[in-house]
């Protein structure tokens, strides 16, 4: 064996014996490299946070009291009293904004003037959300909670912000909630009463109210 011979074989092994070293060297940081995946994720949601859009959603909205381009399918000016909805298969999803440091509502296919509507009434107070679904008894309320009625609180998520004097409040609901002190809000027009107060306090009168309809 001559000895340029011997030299190629020394070199060819010390180069196997170099890669295998590297390949080795490098197998542990797949792992890691894997295991940084998940916290690029959104954390969890918490149990207390509000219902927010779900992946059946098919709609582009945020509970956030903030009305982005975009965000509703549907918008209408009520003299001062400015509404946006959209509503998907399942659920609706509604903006209600003022000019008020009080109380604002909806109501939803009252019979004659407040009576029997399915109320969405709020208010932000030190920068808190209060939010309440309610059911008007009488032509001119008595109108309370659908929990101290015998139903449920069916708003399954909202946010509200209070800037430069107006007022925004953002909620999600089921278009059939199974309540008995909620409408069932199917596909076409349905008339709506809207109202706001000057204070945050659900039982003064407004000071400002009117009524449409809408198309869902
Ligand atoms: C906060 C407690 C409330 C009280 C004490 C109250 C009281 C009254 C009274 C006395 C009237 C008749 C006088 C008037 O026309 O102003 C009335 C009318 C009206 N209210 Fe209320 N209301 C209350 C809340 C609401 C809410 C939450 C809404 C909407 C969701 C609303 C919508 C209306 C509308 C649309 C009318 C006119 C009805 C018509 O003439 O066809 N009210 N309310």
């Amino acid at each position: 064996m001559s000895k340029s011979y011997t030299l190629r074989i020394v070199v060819t092994a010390l180069m196997a014996l170099a890669i295998s070293v590297a390949a080795a060297c490098q197998a542990p940081s797949r792992p890691e490299a894997k295991s940084a995946l998940p916290s690029s994720l959104p954390p969890p949601p918490i149990g207390t946070q509000p219902e927010g859009p779900s992946v059946s959603d098919n709609v582009n909205w945020a509970a956030d009291g903030v009305i982005t381009a975009g965000e509703y399918r549907n918008s209408r000016s009520f003299d001062s009293y400015e509404l946006w909805w959209t509503a998907d298969e399942a659920n609706l999803y509604v903006a209600v904004k003022a000019e008020t440091q009080g109380w604002l509502a909806i109501g939803f296919d009252p019979e004659s003037k407040m009576k029997d509507a399915d109320i969405v009434i709020g208010y932000i107070k030190d920068g808190k959300l209060t939010i309440s679904d309610q059911y008007s008894a009488g032509q001119f309320g008595p109108h309370l909670p659908d929990v101290d009625q015998g139903g449920s609180d069916d708003i399954l998520a909202s946010a509200g912000k209070s800037e430069g004097g107006f007022t925004t409040i953002e909620f999600k609901r089921k278009l059939d909630t199974g309540d008995r002190f909620d409408k069932v809000l199917g596909k076409g027009t349905h008339k709506i009463i809207w109202a706001y107060g000057s204070d945050p306090i659900f039982t003064l009168k407004h000071t400002t109210r009117g009524s449409g309809e809408i198309d869902l």
